[in-house]
């Protein structure tokens, strides 16, 4: 006689710990990463640095499980404050990522009594132009032919549309 034995099993799902951080110089290499996987036109190394070791502006990374996959720059001044950069992985975008480390400066911004945010995106970044109307941005003014397209024809320009969003 032969014996089955069957054990039911519960799957385990582990929770997800959401972690952000200031960012620091040791983070550069995963804050290149991202920047190039997203960017056609990626601020170089060097320019994240000096963002990052400005003592003034508010850089922040999300990471799951120490791993980072999204950071925000941006530079308060005394009743408003600008958004310099923000990129999530490419792998996590779409999961509310981005909105979640817009929540984590905005509340920081509130702290300091700031209760304005401004940003500029170039016309063809659709996806994050959505991604700001979804938040609450409204468009402001453009800025004509501001972008060059691309380094090898500097000549071919787009325009750079301003954004705010009241809080
Ligand atoms: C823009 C960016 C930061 C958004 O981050 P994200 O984590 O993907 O966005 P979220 O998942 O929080 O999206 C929130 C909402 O914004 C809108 N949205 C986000 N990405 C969108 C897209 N590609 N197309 C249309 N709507 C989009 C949606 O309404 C979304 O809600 P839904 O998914 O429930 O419909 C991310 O796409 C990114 O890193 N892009 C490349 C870098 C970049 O362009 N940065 C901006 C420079 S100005």
């Amino acid at each position: 006689m032969s014996w089955v034995i069957s054990i039911e099993t519960k799957p385990i799902i582990k929770p997800i710990s959401i972690s952000y951080s200031k960012l620091s110089y040791d983070d550069i290499d995963s804050i290149v990463f991202i920047e190039h996987q997203n960017s056609q036109n990626p601020w170089s190394k060097n320019q994240l640095v000096e963002s990052i070791l400005n003592p003034t502006n508010l850089c922040y990374s999300m990471s799951i499980d120490n791993q980072i996959l999204g950071f925000l720059m941006a530079m308060p001044a005394d009743d408003s404050a600008d958004i310099l950069n923000i990129s999530i992985s490419k792998e996590y975008q779409r999961k509310g990522y981005g909105k979640k480390l817009l929540n984590c400066l905005i509340e920081e911004l509130k702290n300091r009594k700031i209760k304005v945010l401004i940003l500029e995106v170039r016309e063809s970044n659709q996806s994050a132009i959505s991604f700001y109307l979804k938040y609450g941005f409204e468009k402001i003014s453009l800025r004509k032919n501001y972008y060059m397209i691309n380094s090898k024809h500097p000549n071919q320009k787009e325009d750079g549309i301003i954004m705010r969003l009241k809080f």
